[in-house]
């Protein structure tokens, strides 16, 4: 199986000049393991969008399914492979009808270690009875789906990249009649796998070309687990960013009224790789007309109002070729790495920046002592038109000392949380520190929030001003210098804060 399409690849690789490749299609059926979801549905009408307009497909299955056991259900499975899964990311899934609603509760349920198959299970808040209807819309990003093909090229080539995918959408239930749209950037796109029109509900050539948009389908009466193997190769001279791991500190101040943001990147670029040697002379010359480029050039961070004093450092030291604009309307970090990052290439750099506390914190009633809630980005990171995938983002949240009784809610999909303590210089017993970590995140989703609340008793707050008041003198000192120094991007506006 996996060879055949590895056969596939290679036949494509060495056809590249071929506009209609002989690229071979293959049916089969994923649902061989032992655990099958008991077929209580069945998928009455789907509506499959892939949107390829960024460097990760999303994806949208809107879906009108029919309870057809005769009790009442609830629990609604979609199979993914087994390598797939892990490349899926921020699967969510809402009432069609009722959009605004809360989503639907979403497991992965990893069925056996020797099984091809995952599957996601979705909850219904309420169970359907039989033979009524309900309709999802169900959408999902798949991460480092695209690949580059031919995988080198010169530096001022357009970039060609391919992606594969099954015709018919994942279902672990019988589909009556369905169809997979396809959304492309551009009208360029030298090989798309025909399938044989005797597939096609409609005996129509398949798929039916409109400007960018490709349709396979639509297919009747499509078993569980069936997929249909074609792929799509088109331009996208665009980078094909994807973080590695995005570390991302925050912590509050509640004696220095600061929040303090520093987010720490490790960035490879997997788009195609340069066939000669980066030559600058040729970039700079072309760089004058701006002309689309897989390399990454410059990230854009839009923050929250107010932000000030933002760095932007790497391995070598202070980066100078950045620009951060802070007003009462925005505030705008952009950054230009050291070198243009062409496929293949790796960058990794720290930014921050500091805020004012009282604009992410709000103090609630509480017990004894007094609760807080802090509403803060889950993560921030660039936002790029073509868009960044992150195969893991591990978030900090720093507390003062003597913080207790920490919760925390996100609508990201978190993988695992801890709270510890953590100790840094003049603290005596360290500060409350929340760490969450969440995989396979866009930078679609940078907009969510992450709201944490907990007590910080009325003495805590004085325990930090004791102990530097008790503590050396010269320490502090010392701790006072090294906090002034001044590592900020551009001009200055706003009181520059530091952390105590
Ligand atoms: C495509 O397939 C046909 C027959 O199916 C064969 O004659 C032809 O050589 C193939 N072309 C390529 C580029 O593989
Ligand atoms: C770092 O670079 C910026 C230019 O963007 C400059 O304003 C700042 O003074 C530099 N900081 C240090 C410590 O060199
Ligand atoms: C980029 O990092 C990966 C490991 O994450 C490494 O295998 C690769 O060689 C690096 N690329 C370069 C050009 O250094
Ligand atoms: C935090 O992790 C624990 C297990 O370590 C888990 O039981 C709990 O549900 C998690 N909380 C949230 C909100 O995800």
């Amino acid at each position: 199986m996996r060879s055949l399409i590895s056969w596939a690849w290679l036949g494509l690789l060495s056809t590249t000049a071929v506009a209609d490749s002989n690229l071979t299609h293959e049916s089969r059926n994923i649902l061989s393991s032992a655990f099958s979801p008991p077929k209580h549905f069945r998928n009455v009408n789907l509506v499959r969008n892939i949107n390829l307009e960024k460097s990760y497909p999303k994806e949208t299955i809107n879906v009108v399914i029919e309870n057809i056991d005769k009790a009442a259900q609830r629990e609604y499975y979609i199979p993914f492979e087994q390598g797939s899964l892990g490349q899926i990311g921020g699967l969510e899934v809402v009432d069609k009808k009722e959009p605004e609603k809360k989503g639907f509760a979403v497991d992965v349920v990893g069925i056996n270690p020797f099984s091809t198959t995952e599957y996601y299970k979705i909850t219904f808040p309420t169970p359907l009875p039989p033979k009524e209807q309900l309709t999802l819309s169900i959408t999902y990003f798949v991460l480092s789906a695209l690949s580059p093909l031919p995988r080198e090229i010169q530096q001022t080539d357009k970039q060609y990249v391919l992606h594969k995918f099954s015709a018919y959408a994942p279902s672990a239930y019988t589909t009556v009649k369905q169809k997979t749209k396809l959304k492309l950037p551009t009208t360029d796109v030298p090989d798309a796998v025909t399938l044989p029109a005797s597939l096609n509900a409609e005996g129509k050539e398949d798929p039916q070309k409109q400007g960018t948009s490709y349709t396979y389908g639509p297919y009747s009466e499509i078993e569980a687990g069936a997929t249909q193997e074609v792929s799509v190769r088109y331009e996208f001279t665009k980078p094909l960013t994807h973080s590695k791991l995005l570390e991302r500190d925050i912590e509050v101040s509640h004696w220095g009224g600061n929040i303090a943001t520093e987010e720490r990147q490790w960035l490879t670029n997997r788009a195609a790789t340069l066939k000669n040697h980066f030559n600058r002379v040729q970039y700079q010359q072309s760089s004058y007309y701006n002309p689309p480029t897989s390399a990454l050039k410059e990230m854009r961070f839009p923050l929250v109002v107010g932000s000030v004093d933002a760095y932007f450092t790497d391995d070598i030291g202070n980066v100078s070729t950045s620009r951060f604009r802070t007003n009462k309307k925005e505030a705008n970090l952009e950054l230009k790495p050291r070198y243009p990052m062409f496929g293949g290439w790796n960058y990794s750099f720290k930014v921050g920046w500091n805020g004012d506390l009282q604009n992410f914190l709000r103090k609630v009633k509480g017990g004894d002592g007094e609760s807080y809630v802090l509403k803060i980005p889950f993560f921030e990171g660039p936002k790029q038109a073509e868009g960044i995938e992150y195969e893991r983002i591990v978030t900090r949240v720093i507390l003062p000392e003597g913080a207790t009784n920490v919760h925390f809610q996100t609508t990201l999909p978190i993988i695992s949380n801890t709270t510890s303590l953590h100790r840094t210089f003049l603290d005596t017993i360290g500060r409350t520190a929340l760490t969450l970590t969440a995989v396979n995140i866009v930078d679609e989703l940078r907009d969510r929030e992450l709201i944490v609340t907990y007590d910080y008793p009325f003495v805590a707050k004085f325990t930090k001003p004791l102990t530097i008041t008790a503590g050396i003198f010269a320490v502090f000192v010392v701790a006072w210098v090294v906090g002034s120094l001044d590592v900020s991007i551009g001009r200055k506006e706003g009181k520059g804060k530091k952390v105590a």
